[in-house]
């Protein structure tokens, strides 16, 4: 792909290379089964999905965990992928992380402390010593990668997320000349939350490593800055959110909102050929059945508020009877850190909370709610969008939620999206129907509003949702932050311009 297709100035990197680094890589080579072929999976994980049209586009290089089984026979030595799936045409370095640094680096300090503490979904986070270490471990091998990709070169450096804080301050310790951003895919919680992590300074100092730091919500930002004020030593210029670093090579980080998106024409193209229609009729013929067909997309999270819409759904059926036997749930739920205890405990306490449902309220051939509890690849999700009456997504906190936004693009234009009030896209998409999905009679009584909303309603809300994914799109994501970078770098390095840095000029 021309990076002119995708963002709006391919200028945007100047003559740098661009290098995203996160720890969940863009597709893995797996093999089910001893003898069965390999496939190629992208992972269920909506940043992979949104930054690779980026990598394509301006040619970069990827720097993530190898994952897959089979990752290893299409590898050279170095990590590099030898020959690139046609669809990911770009050079992707995947970095083996030794199994017991893994699992407290991943299982551990990512998912059982920092995703707890940065999502308020009263899920208490854990803290361990041996997590920590291996936390720092880990971002130590991502910043000595990037440091061997780019070694002196003036690149710019793109990290990503939750699991990588630490780094940015080694990468700029090991490249001086490289421009560094991060972006932060989740919340940013209020310091009152955040102090109970024992190693938030080092955190902070980490994410300081960046030139330029990135949340969904101008919100999460201010929460950030708040925490920094309580927790260290930093100069802070709310006016223009720099941040000074602390330390001999001082420097400011720039704090910014960049509210992330999709790629809207790729899923609409997908989405319009005629595979993808037969595959629309195949899934109202099997699943709908002259019913409405209500569809959720989510990872098994608690923070996804799977079990508060599974009770709603029940309260739907007592306070609104007229729709037992006339809608089926289709709960696509694909499994996810299913080595974290509260994962494993929460999809339990799901199947048996569905199967109870369907007991209490099934009829002759009906289920009210169907549990694809598996893997879909990313272009039938897409399809799963078109053949649905309407998407609820009932997020108890959640960064952006970029279903709603998928949703948006490939839907039909009289289906309804039901939106929880906690997600992100929240504050752009207020022409869903919005839901607090802890109120659950609220909730049940929302579901019902949204299946006998009038058709006309319908239509205008669904054409405003799409025209926002289609006006602001990755490729317009990814330009703001890649500008937002240039333009802070040229604010502050002109130094190099000694006429202009005081009487220089007659
Ligand atoms: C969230 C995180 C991503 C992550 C995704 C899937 O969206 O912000 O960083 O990739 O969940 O999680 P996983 O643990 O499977 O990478």
């Amino acid at each position: 792909m021309d990076a002119g297709l995708l963002l709006p100035q391919p200028d945007l990197l100047g003559d740098r290379r661009l290098v995203v680094v996160s720890h969940r890589q863009p597709y893995a080579h797996v093999r089910h089964g001893k003898s069965a072929a390999v496939q190629v999976e992208k992972p269920p994980s909506g940043l992979t999905l949104a930054l690779e049209p980026i990598v394509v586009a301006t040619h970069g290089t990827w720097i993530a965990a190898s994952g897959g089984n089979a990752d290893a026979e299409f590898t050279d030595a170095r990590g590099y992928v030898r020959d690139p799936p046609p669809d990911s045409p770009y050079r992707l370095r995947r970095l083996t992380l030794p199994p017991s640094l893994r699992e407290d680096f991943y299982t551990g300090f990512a998912n059982s402390s920092l995703w707890p503490l940065c999502h308020i979904a009263y899920h208490q986070p854990r803290f361990e010593e041996k997590w920590w270490r291996a936390y720092q471990a880990v971002n130590e091998i991502f910043a000595q990668a990037v440091a061997e990709e780019i070694g002196g070169e003036p690149a710019t450096v793109f990290i990503q997320d939750f699991h990588l804080a630490l780094a940015p301050q080694m990468v700029r310790a090991r490249c001086p000349r490289a421009l560094i951003a991060q972006f932060w895919h989740i919340p940013w919680p209020n310091p009152e939350a955040f102090r109970i992590c024992p190693w938030r300074r080092e955190l902070l100092e980490g994410m300081l490593g960046n030139d330029l730091l990135g949340f969904h919500l101008s919100y999460h930002g201010m929460n950030f800055m708040e925490t920094l004020d309580r927790e260290l030593a930093v100069r802070i210029d709310r006016e223009h959110n720099l941040v000074s670093r602390p330390g001999a090579a001082g420097g400011l980080t720039k704090i910014g909102a960049f509210p992330i998106s999709v790629d809207a024409q790729a899923i609409i193209a997908s989405v319009t050929t005629i595979a993808a229609q037969q595959s629309v009729r195949e899934l109202r013929e099997r699943y709908a059945r002259g019913r409405q067909l209500v569809l959720t997309v989510e990872r098994m999270d608690y923070s996804k508020g799977i079990r508060e819409r599974l009770e709603a759904i029940q309260r739907l059926f007592e306070r609104h009877p007229q729709w037992r036997d006339r809608v089926s749930f289709v709960q696509i739920a694909t499994p996810s850190r299913t080595d974290v205890r509260a994962y494993r405990d929460y999809a339990a306490e799901v199947d048996h909370l569905v199967a109870e449902i369907n007991r209490r309220w099934g009829v002759r051939d009906w289920k009210p709610v169907l549990p694809l509890h598996q893997y879909v690849e990313p272009r039938q999700v897409w399809n799963w969008y078109l053949a649905a009456d309407a998407l609820i997504v009932s997020s108890l906190h959640d960064g952006m939620n970029l279903v709603a936004k998928e949703f948006a693009a490939a839907a039909r234009d009289d289906a309804v999206l039901l939106l929880s009030e906690y997600t992100g896209a929240a504050r752009e998409f207020r022409e869903a129907v919005l839901l607090n999905p802890y109120a659950i009679d609220d909730f049940a009584d929302k579901i019902a509003a949204g299946l006998e909303m009038p058709l006309e309603q319908r239509r205008e809300r669904l054409r405003r949702l799409r025209w926002r994914v289609l006006q602001y799109d990755i490729g317009a994501w990814a330009a703001d932050i890649l500008r937002a970078l240039r333009q802070h770098y040229f604010d502050n390095h002109g130094s190099a311009f000694p006429e202009n840095s005081g009487g220089g000029m007659a």
